[in-house]
């Protein structure tokens, strides 16, 4: 099968596509995170969030593009107060009610706004989310405009992107010639959207006034990247014993932080500072 070379940046998911994903968003995180890959892939993430979180629990944490509050609700769980914003009511909505269920409504200011047009001051948050590719969603160069603006002097942000050689090599089966384009930086569109070198994710950043403190090799949109290569049965296991999960999270503690494991990555992970 063909796909169309649809744009230069990829194929856009409209607010209409992640309306209609409300219903099976959480419910296809949940079963991926019941395998060992999936979990692993999970608490990875929590980690590194963990580690740059301000230590002040009052401080402003926006989750951009933050959809069902996947990372909204273990925030809120810890004690900060967050502002969950997402371009989808349907989105919102799933994570409005989880929220209400718990007794957190309270802690978080829900915002239905494009990623691309903020309506938050200039440095307002002391902490900015965006994982899951809202980045890649629509126009990347404003966004990332945005979400630095938004973000005060000193502050952080984890920040993801799909990682375009990952992206090419999925991309083959479907069309070799766009996948030969991808790696060779003439095409950046894929399923999932704008796809981004390790180099051009960091400079894009750097050329925003913020300083690169790492930058993470994590899972894929719809795979575990470089976890990918673990024996399927370990992978998918749905029952391991404590000592499988800590040498597994050993394991990703270090290759997520090697070149060579980013480089092939699903994608890529960037913690910075604004200077
Ligand atoms: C794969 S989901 C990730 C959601 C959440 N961050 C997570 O990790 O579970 C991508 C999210 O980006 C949101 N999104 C897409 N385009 C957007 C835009 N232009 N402005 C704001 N949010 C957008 C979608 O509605 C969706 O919630």
């Amino acid at each position: 099968m063909k796909r169309r070379e649809t744009a230069k940046h990829g194929d856009v998911k409209s607010k209409k596509f992640w309306d209609d994903q409300a219903k099976a968003y959480d419910a296809i995180h949940d079963e991926f995170a019941k395998t060992l890959g999936g979990k692993v892939d999970e608490q990875m993430s929590w980690e590194i969030l963990k580690e740059n979180l301000p230590e002040d629990k009052s401080a402003k944490i926006l989750d951009a593009g933050g959809g069902t509050g996947r990372w909204t609700l273990p925030l809120v769980k810890i004690g900060y107060q967050v502002t969950l914003s997402d371009i989808s009511s349907g989105l919102l909505r799933v994570a409005k009610e989880k929220l209400s269920k718990q007794g957190l409504f309270d802690r978080v200011e829900l915002r239905e706004v494009n990623i691309t047009n903020l309506p938050f001051a200039d440095d307002s948050f002391d902490f900015v989310l965006c994982w899951g590719g809202p980045l890649s969603c629509g126009d990347s160069e404003r966004a990332a405009s945005e979400l630095v603006r938004v973000l005060r002097k000193g502050g952080r942000i984890l920040i993801d992107a799909i990682n375009r050689y990952y992206a090419a090599l999925h991309r083959f089966e479907d069309d070799p010639s766009i996948a030969v384009k991808m790696v060779k930086s003439e095409f950046n569109g894929s399923p999932w959207g704008r796809v981004f070198g390790l180099e051009e994710f960091r400079e894009m950043f750097e050329g925003r006034g913020i300083r690169v403190l790492a930058i993470y090799g994590r899972s894929s949109p719809d795979g575990l990247g470089v976890l990918d290569l673990l024996p399927k049965e370990i992978r998918e296991a749905k029952e391991w014993s404590n000592e499988t999960f800590s040498q597994l999270m050993n394991l990703m503690r270090y290759l997520n932080k090697d070149p060579s494991f980013i480089g092939i990555a699903g994608s890529l992970l960037l913690v910075g500072e604004k200077i």
